[in-house]
């Protein structure tokens, strides 16, 4: 079976992804409180706060939706969402999703054991690559709520490899994330995350 094929097959077994359908101009009047820590358009400037730039929407909307119930716990963001309407978070998720990300680079000795990791997962330990859900160039699939990765802070990436880990983060539909994370060394953690940062 090709790629595009498995691709579509598991973008349809996915249920519940909201379409998209933000208004990004009334998105942006609501994001000036965000641009302290994810930036104006979404490219922080610090490794610990993601990027949000070109992210895709239907993975935002899903994900502002966690962070306003508590499924995913982000204190930073506490009382921030409250208040907001799900047409609110559509239209934030419409505006950062319009704008686009500004890759970083990768570390040159990490490149290619992350690389190794990112397009052919790790065979002896039953890791998948990552490019069956992210996609070759990190750009996630949108209509299955696969987040795009390129150009993340290797710094963010990591910390979210971990969370997934030691499942502090529970977010992922049918543990797709926690079963992954769970086989990955610190090693490999670092190295897949220094690739995806440098990912265009
Ligand atoms: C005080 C800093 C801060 C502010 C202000 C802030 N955030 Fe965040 N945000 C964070 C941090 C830190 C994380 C990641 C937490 C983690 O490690 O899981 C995050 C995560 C996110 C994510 C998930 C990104 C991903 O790739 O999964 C979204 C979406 C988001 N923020 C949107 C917003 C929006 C919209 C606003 C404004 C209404 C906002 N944030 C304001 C710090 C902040
Ligand atoms: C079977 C599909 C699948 C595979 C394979 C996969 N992922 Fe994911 N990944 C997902 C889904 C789905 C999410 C979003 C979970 C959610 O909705 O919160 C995700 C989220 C992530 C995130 C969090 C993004 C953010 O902005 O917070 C990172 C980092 C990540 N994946 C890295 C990887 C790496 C590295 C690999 C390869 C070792 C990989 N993924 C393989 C499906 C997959």
């Amino acid at each position: 079976m090709n790629k595009l094929l498995i691709a579509l097959l598991v973008s349809v077994g996915i249920t519940g992804v909201a379409q998209a359908a933000g208004d990004a101009a009334a998105g942006q009047a609501k994001t000036a409180i965000c641009a302290a820590c994810h930036g104006v358009d979404g490219n922080s400037a610090v490794g610990n706060f993601p990027k949000l730039a070109g992210q895709n929407e239907s993975y935002l909307l899903k994900q502002l939706k966690d962070i306003q119930s508590g499924e995913r716990q982000v204190v930073e963001m506490t009382g921030m969402l409250n208040g907001l309407s799900e047409q609110d978070l559509e239209n934030i998720s419409a505006y950062f999703a319009s704008n686009n990300v500004q890759p970083g680079a990768a570390k040159a000795d990490l490149v290619e054991a992350g690389e190794k990791i990112y397009r052919g997962g790790i065979e002896s330990k039953g890791v998948a690559a990552c490019t069956a859900c992210h996609g070759p160039s990190g750009d996630g699939i949108e209509s299955a709520g696969y987040p795009q990765l390129a150009g993340q802070h290797a710094q963010y990436t990591e910390a979210q490899l971990k969370n997934f880990r030691v499942e502090s983060r529970m977010n992922d539909p049918q543990r797709m994330m926690r079963d992954i994370a769970a086989k990955l060394s610190d090693k490999e953690i670092q190295a897949v995350s220094s690739y995806i940062q440098g990912l265009r």
